[in-house]
């Protein structure tokens, strides 16, 4: 009988931090990988993450968890990058381009030099800029180097909205796209609510300027900012967005999730990493999905495109 060739859901994590181990945490909650492997230069923060872990095993998926190194990504199917510096209360995403774009040089490179073909997530912000710099150090193909992107914004937003209307968050359909920061944008026109478009759902004629409207927007933009004002970082929601694309990845799922990824003409736009609703499975992006957003939308997109573009420019030099 022809030998079945079995994925070994491998995933290995680059930074032991807030992200990376609420991450870890939930994907042993969750079981979703088979092996997992936790690297950072602290090595001893690897091995105590690990080791707590792996006591909580009973309790959760088998599966074989360890401290490791860059070697460990040889025959990973999925390497998820969390190192590098965070916010500070009352920086933006974008203020931490430079340092992490080096730092992000040396890992992706490390990675590389053992042979990793699989498929990059990074998480570390600013994440579009630094899912372009780990394109091109990597040389993968692009469907194969996505960013966490706005799939959090996204859902912050569909839960805001369910809070507001009082529906199951998971029978809102909304998005955010463009940079995850500053400069991302709600898609008004696409918001859907039972299938029913949200301006006659709740009888709203023009979204964009209805003030509730706008500070629930505002709020979903802004609430790393709140968050870190108050607890010093944001981890439980990105490390379960992780998780989400972690399994759209492994189960080959086909899922439309807002992610950053290459635009190579998509919305008009050439040669930049953002967040934009696209299928994902386990060769990365099938698809980008082209919505036929309005004028105002289209011109915000752009907007965020070019913030995007210039601080890429500045990252790679
Ligand atoms: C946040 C981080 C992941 O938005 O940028 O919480």
């Amino acid at each position: 009988m022809a030998e079945l060739k079995t994925k070994l859901r491998k995933v290995v994590i680059i930074g032991t931090g807030f992200v990376g181990s609420s991450y870890a945490y939930s994907l042993l909650n969750q079981g979703v990988a088979n092996e997992l492997v936790l690297v950072d230069l602290n090595k001893d923060k690897a091995e105590g993450e690990a080791r707590d872990l792996n006591h909580g095993m009973p309790f959760g998926a088998p599966m074989k968890i360890k401290a490791g190194d860059y070697s460990d990504c040889h025959n990973a199917d999925l390497v998820v990058i969390t190192a590098g510096a965070n916010q500070k209360p009352g920086e933006t995403r974008l203020d931490l381009v430079s340092k992490n774009a080096k730092i992000f040089k040396g890992i992706v490179q490390s990675i590389m030099d053992v042979g990793f073909d699989g498929i990059f997530l990074v998480a570390t912000n600013p994440v579009d800029i630094l899912s372009d710099i780990t394109l091109e150090v990597s040389g993968l193909p692009q469907e194969r180097v996505i960013g966490s992107g706005t799939i959090l914004d996204t859902a912050r937003f569909r839960y805001l909205l369910s809070e507001h209307f009082e529906v199951d968050s998971r029978n809102v359909h909304a998005y955010i796209i463009g940079e995850h920061g500053d400069s991302e944008l709600p898609v008004w026109s696409h918001v859907q609510i039972g299938g029913i478009p949200l301006s006659r759902y709740a009888g709203i004629d023009d979204l964009y300027s209805h003030p509730v409207m706008t500070e629930l927007f505002v709020n979903v933009r802004d609430a790393a900012y709140h968050i870190i004002e108050r607890k010093g970082a944001t981890y439980y929601g990105i490390g379960l967005a992780l998780v989400r694309l972690t399994k759209a990845i492994l189960n080959n799922e086909n899922s439309i999730v807002t992610i950053s990824t290459h635009l190579n003409g998509e919305y008009g736009l050439d040669d930049v990493y953002l967040g934009v609703p696209a299928i994902l499975n386990e060769n990365g992006v099938r698809e980008i999905i082209e919505l036929d957003l309005n004028e105002k939308e289209q011109k915000q997109l752009e907007k965020s495109a070019s913030v995007l573009k210039e601080m890429t420019e500045v990252a790679k030099q």
